[in-house]
């Protein structure tokens, strides 16, 4: 089936993208979009000085955000604990370093099938080590993860 678009509709979503994408760059920080598999939203950030910060307001409304680094092997998985504390967890098998894939609430290897809990904690092997964290930190109003 083709969809036809006419000339005025083209370039108004086209700029709108434009538009947006150059905003998160100039703030040098985040551009949201959504992760069409899992419906979760991702933020994308740049390092700098191998670390990397979100804003806190990041986390209104919910506890959880999966974090795109620039140039960065892996996504990683941002929580804001109960406590109100926040973890920084590598999406990387402990098994043979492949990508992680969020599951429920928790985390599965595709390659051999290992799964990790919320928290990272092995629940399935061959991968036998938890998660790897990420030192993280307050900074004012950002939280700021060390690659
Ligand atoms: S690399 Fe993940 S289970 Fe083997």
């Amino acid at each position: 089936m083709i969809i036809f678009m006419d000339r005025r509709n083209f370039l108004k979503q086209s700029c709108g993208a434009c538009a947006a994408m150059s905003l998160g760059a100039l703030l040098g920080t985040s551009f949201l979009e959504s992760c069409g598999s899992t419906g979760l939203s991702v933020l994308k950030a740049a390092p700098s000085d191998g670390k990397v910060s979100v804003p806190l307001a990041q986390f209104e409304g919910h506890n959880f955000q999966l974090l795109r680094v620039n140039n960065y092997n892996y996504d990683i998985a941002l929580q804001r604990k109960d406590d109100g504390t926040y973890s920084a967890m590598l999406l990387m098998c402990t098994h043979a370093r492949h990508p992680l894939t969020k599951a429920g609430s928790g985390y599965y290897c595709t390659l051999h099938g290992s799964k990790f809990s919320a928290d990272g904690k092995v629940e399935k092997g061959p991968a036998s080590k938890p998660m790897v964290l990420l030192p993280t930190a307050i900074d004012g109003d950002r939280l700021v993860v060390t690659l």
